[in-house]
């Protein structure tokens, strides 16, 4: 989300003849200048890709000159949300300011300015960079609002020529969107040193924007949310009605409006709308849903800021405590009341059919956003494409404006804007009877302004599933998971249930798809391009089991899952797994039993199933026995790291974290900064694997025993008299400890792997048979957070 708060009027560049210069653009060192919000995320992001970045601040007041870069540096490093993929990045940022340092720009190919959004200081700043910066280093900006010709207006034209603006989103490291603005002058290849810099390194989706307004993401985003936000006012709905509307059911974040407002701080989402509304021409309908509000100028004035104040803002958390305390602020009474929850609907699509009150504010939000992004095109952009990313990269909606209109139907949403009277933009007028996207000899392609259709193309390397997808159909499928067939003779299973979570039809069709696979074709990869690669198991399903006493039912589940695995594992071919964002629980087991693993950087992993009172019972223990025991080259020694790991349910936040926790194998798995990457690297990996591929069976392992076991359990006891491990901590403990010594045997007694699964589903059942595990999942599925019992 943007912090803006400044008003500028457009003016025309006046065009200068470009200096010819022939430069080769390549970026091996940058500098950011502005370590705020911005710029420390993106010396961070540079840091992560291993490029050496210098990053710059004014000069504190006092002895610690370099003040505010420490502080960057904190913030970087912070726990709560890491800008680093791992904290040795830190050694690639060298902090300074620019009084001192100014003359280390010299060194740098890109000089990237994020300081606050005021033209006379950019422009001042602008100015002393020229001085010293050498020539052929490229120059851009973070402005949110800011035409490059204000900015350049006095810079000479060398300067303008390598000058462009690189548009990140907050959080740097995990918003996908880079808009990339090209000035009058801007060369060429300036534009596309950038672009394939920040592509393929910095990892972002590159949307490149003309010089226009609040450029594409915020132009659309903050129109719908202030759209959102008015009619919900206009329309009487509570913040948790219309929370439950604009966000899940949209494919919108589900903090919605009101919850996004208290998030980025009410305050501070004002001065963006306003300041986003400055810079529109006088007649663009942004005007209409830019009003102040009455009631929030009444809360901020009285503190009631959102999450980041005590005194909080539509919501409030009144005991911090307790998950229950949600409170939302009543407008009318101006005191908080209790939170109701309000069941979201399922899809924007049938919502929209029903004529309800939530079925009209539906509807209105959509109509006007989608008509107010339809008609940026082609003037703002010549590519609706352009408009879906931004959406989807910057503001992480599942659809963009244009899916969203071919997803109700063009047809449907002309006639009902038509039955109402209102404009309907030419573009979308233009794709009458036909739709925005369309398949056509099998490639997907898009509509142009002028009617005609033009294949989507990405970079190379660069392939999203969901697009592919559009164009082949699954050769399995169930309501959770299908099997496809690629290029190259090269299979793909995608799950695509809520959160990805597993059930036995996940397992059965990946089973199935492992058999197909092994007699038809030459791999198979796992990878689906939704948020989460998978958040684990359905608890939902383990806690049916529980009700019902079906203890067969659940050791057949795991059993089947654990065959799946070992199936998989055991294969004729190679399956190579790419996943991104959260794989948990299960969903990390089939990870685990991958040949290779392409991640992503912002990959999240982790066996987490202690943490709900279980043990993995997917072959996660077993694998994680083996891990260790191969890094620590002796297996009690891997035993006690499989169990303290394990025991904790330890997350990393990335690959490179994951190694230390032996969840990545160094040389063996890889990982991307893009994740638009994943699928195209997994599909090279698995065909360079597939040539002279054979499985290799692991040994069976010597297993500590029950000595060890014994050791493991008196540690469990020591630490819950230290008071940092609760009762049924110690319960689960002392399974995953069975578990990874071989419980009551003796030391040295040969186990293989389907010996150490068996353990697994044991431990899993005895625990599942006990009132606290059910009540830590009932936790879970009922509050979504952790019951310490
Ligand atoms: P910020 O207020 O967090 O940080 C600005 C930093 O610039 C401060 O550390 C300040 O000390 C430093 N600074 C001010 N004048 C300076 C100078 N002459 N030389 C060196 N450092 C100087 O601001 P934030 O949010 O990081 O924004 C930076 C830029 O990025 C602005 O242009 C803003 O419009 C833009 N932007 C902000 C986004 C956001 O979500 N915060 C999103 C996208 C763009």
């Amino acid at each position: 989300m943007p912090f803006v708060v400044a008003r500028f009027h457009i003016r025309q560049q006046p065009g200068d003849v470009s200096t010819g210069r022939l430069v080769m653009y390549e970026i091996k060192k940058a500098a950011v200048i502005g370590a705020g919000t911005m710029g420390l995320g993106i010396a961070g992001q540079l840091a992560n890709t291993g490029t050496d970045v210098l990053l710059l601040d004014i000069p504190a007041d006092g002895d610690r000159r370099n003040a505010h870069g420490e502080r960057a540096v904190e913030r970087l490093l912070d726990e709560s949300q890491p800008g680093f993929t791992h904290k040795d990045k830190l050694a690639h940022v060298t902090i300074g300011n620019v009084e001192d340092d100014m003359e280390k720009l010299a060194d740098c190919d890109w000089i990237a300015e994020a300081i606050v959004e005021r033209l006379e200081l950019k422009k001042a700043l602008y100015k002393k960079i020229d001085a010293v910066r050498k020539p052929g280093s490229i120059v851009s900006s973070n402005t949110s609002t800011i035409p490059i010709s204000l900015l350049v207006e006095d810079m000479p034209l060398e300067f303008r020529e390598e000058f462009a603006i690189t548009h990140f989103f907050n959080p740097v490291r995990f918003m996908r969107l880079l808009e990339l603005v090209r000035g009058a002058d801007t060369k060429a290849e300036v534009i596309d040193c950038l672009e394939t810099f920040n592509e393929a390194r910095m990892g972002k989706g590159i949307v490149v924007c003309n010089d226009t307004p609040g450029f594409l993401g915020n132009r659309v985003g903050v129109f719908a949310i202030q759209t959102a936000l008015h009619l919900a006012f206009e329309m009487g709905l509570s913040p948790e009605e219309a929370d439950a509307i604009f966000g899940r059911p949209m494919g919108i974040p589900k903090t919605g409006v009101f919850g996004l407002y208290d998030l980025i701080g009410i305050d501070l989402m004002g001065d963006v709308a306003k300041s986003l509304v400055s810079i529109l021409p006088e007649g663009d309908v942004f005007h209409e849903v830019s009003a102040e509000i009455p009631v929030m100028v009444k809360m901020i004035a009285e503190g009631h800021l959102g999450n980041k104040g005590r005194k909080g803002g539509f919501y409030r958390i009144s005991d911090p405590t307790d998950s229950n305390s949600k409170q939302t602020l009543d407008f009318d009474a101006f005191e908080y009341r209790d939170f109701h929850a309000e069941k979201p609907a399922e899809d924007f699509t049938k919502l929209l059919a029903t004529d309800d009150k939530y079925g009209q504010y539906a509807w209105q939000i959509l109509s006007r956003t989608l008509c107010y992004a339809a008609g940026l095109v082609p003037d703002v952009n010549e590519s609706l494409v352009s408009v879906d990313d931004a959406m989807k990269l910057g503001y992480n909606w599942l659809q963009g404006p244009m899916e969203m209109i071919d997803a109700m139907g063009v047809d449907t949403f002309i006639a009902r804007l038509d039955a109402e009277g209102r404009d309907v933009p030419a573009f979308v007028r233009a794709a009458a009877g036909r739709s925005f996207y369309r398949v056509s000899d099998g490639r997907l392609q898009y509509l142009l302004a002028d009617g005609s259709y033009a294949d989507l193309k990405r970079a190379d390397g660069v392939t999203r599933f969901s697009e592919i997808r559009r164009t082949i159909s699954p050769l399995m499928s169930n309501a959770v998971a299908s099997y496809y067939e690629l290029a190259n003779q090269v299979g793909l299973v995608e799950w695509h249930s809520k959160a990805n979570t597993l059930d036995g039809q996940s397992m059965t069709l990946l089973e199935k798809a492992v058999a197909h696979a092994s007699e038809n074709l030459r791999g198979l990869i796992i990878h689906n391009d939704a948020q989460h690669f998978s958040c684990g198991v359905n608890l939902e399903g383990v806690l049916g089991f529980i009700r019902n006493a079906d203890w067969d039912g659940l050791d057949n589940f795991l059993r089947h899952f654990q065959q799946t695995v070992m199936a998989m594992r055991y294969s004729p071919i190679p399956v190579v797994a790419a996943p991104s964002g959260l794989s948990l629980g299960g969903g990390f087991e089939v990870v685990l039993h991958a040949d290779k693993v392409v991640f992503h950087a912002n990959s999240v992993t982790g066996l987490v199933e202690s943490l709900v009172g279980v043990v993995p019972g997917g072959g996660g223990v077993k694998e994680m026995l083996y891990r260790w025991s191969e890094k620590e080259g002796d297996v009690a020694k891997g035993a006690w790291q499989a169990f303290m790991n394990v025991g904790y349910g330890k997350t990393a936040r990335s690959p490179l974290e994951a190694e230390t926790l032996a969840m990545f194998r160094d040389g063996h798995d890889s990982y991307l900064m893009n994740r638009d990457r994943l699928l195209d690297t997994a599909i090279h990996e698995v065909l360079a694997m597939a040539a002279d591929y054979s499985s290799v069976a692991r040994q069976p392992l010597a297993m500590p025993g029950r000595d060890v076991w014994q050791e493991m359990k008196v540690w469990l006891d020591e630490a819950q008299a230290k008071g940092h491990l609760t009762p049924h901590d110690i319960t689960t403990g002392g399974q995953i400890a069975m578990i990874v010594t071989g419980g009551d045997v003796d030391a040295g007694t040969v186990m293989s792997e389907t010996d150490i699964c068996a353990l697994e589903r044991k431990a899993f059942l005895t625990l599942a048979k006990t009132s606290e595990t059910k009540a830590r999942v009932e936790h879970m599925l009922n509050h979504g957070s952790l019951l310490r019992n």
